[in-house]
């Protein structure tokens, strides 16, 4: 069992987004599974242009690290997303990565995967934020079992101190990829999804006939 967090803030170790989802991944590694932690800002992430190059063919015009940071996605059971709250947001770091997703999502590789998410704010949008990165999670084709947020106020200590929550979202996740998790709301709207998507997987049957055939063989196009 792999399970993988990915995480937006700059701040790298110093990060509180970072030792919140490094929390988690001890409590899945307490179930066995083997973790790895990526920080984006590590990795060159040019932002979409919206040129619809991966559209066509699969590949994006940017030789970057996404295609890499997508494969380890892939071969991952679970996903943890964490983000500082910037401007009652995620930071910018998260969405220019999310945003390189569109084509992920539009083909929905990340199907029948289990996530999470994390957030750390002074104050404000900690909720917001976490609800964003699970809806996400969501469009990904990705079965989220929660998540929290930490507001420190300024206070780094305060994130160590939610340790035993973040522990047992750990714990959750790992149990989801063993166990399986349902939840009838978010299967409703994953199906809903798929049905969208599905107008592009045949609208673009031509040129990308190896995804429409991936399509057929999950049952997803009849
Ligand atoms: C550019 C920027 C914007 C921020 N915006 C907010 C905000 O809107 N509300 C808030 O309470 N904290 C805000 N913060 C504080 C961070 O959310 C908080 O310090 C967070 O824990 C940082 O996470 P990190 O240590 O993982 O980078 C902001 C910080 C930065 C640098």
């Amino acid at each position: 069992m792999k399970i993988l967090a990915i995480h937006g803030s700059p701040r790298t170790t110093h990060s509180n987004t970072r030792r919140l989802a490094a929390l988690v991944l001890e409590g899945a590694a307490g179930s066995g599974a083997e973790t790895e932690m990526i920080d984006l800002v590590d990795h060159r992430i040019t932002p979409c242009t919206a040129c619809e190059g991966c559209s066509f063919t699969g590949t994006c015009v940017f030789d970057d690290d996404v295609p890499a940071l997508v494969a380890r996605m892939q071969e991952a059971d679970a996903v943890i997303f964490g983000s500082p709250v910037y401007i009652d947001n995620i930071s910018g770091q998260m969405k220019v990565f999310f945003d390189r997703l569109a084509d992920a999502i539009h083909y929905q590789v990340m199907a029948g995967k289990f996530g999470c998410s994390v957030a750390t704010t002074h104050e404000s949008g900690g909720d917001e934020v976490v609800a964003y990165l699970n809806h996400v999670l969501n469009y990904l084709g990705i079965l989220s079992v929660g998540g929290f947020s930490v507001a420190t106020a300024g206070k780094a200590e305060y994130v160590d101190d939610a340790g035993a929550e973040a522990q047992a979202l750990g714990r959750k996740l790992a149990a989801a990829v063993t166990s399986g998790f349902s939840d009838p709301v978010q299967e409703t709207l994953l199906a809903d999804n798929r049905s969208y998507f599905r107008t592009i997987v045949e609208e673009n049957r031509d040129f990308r006939p190896e995804e429409y055939g991936r399509w057929l063989r999950m049952g997803w196009i009849e």
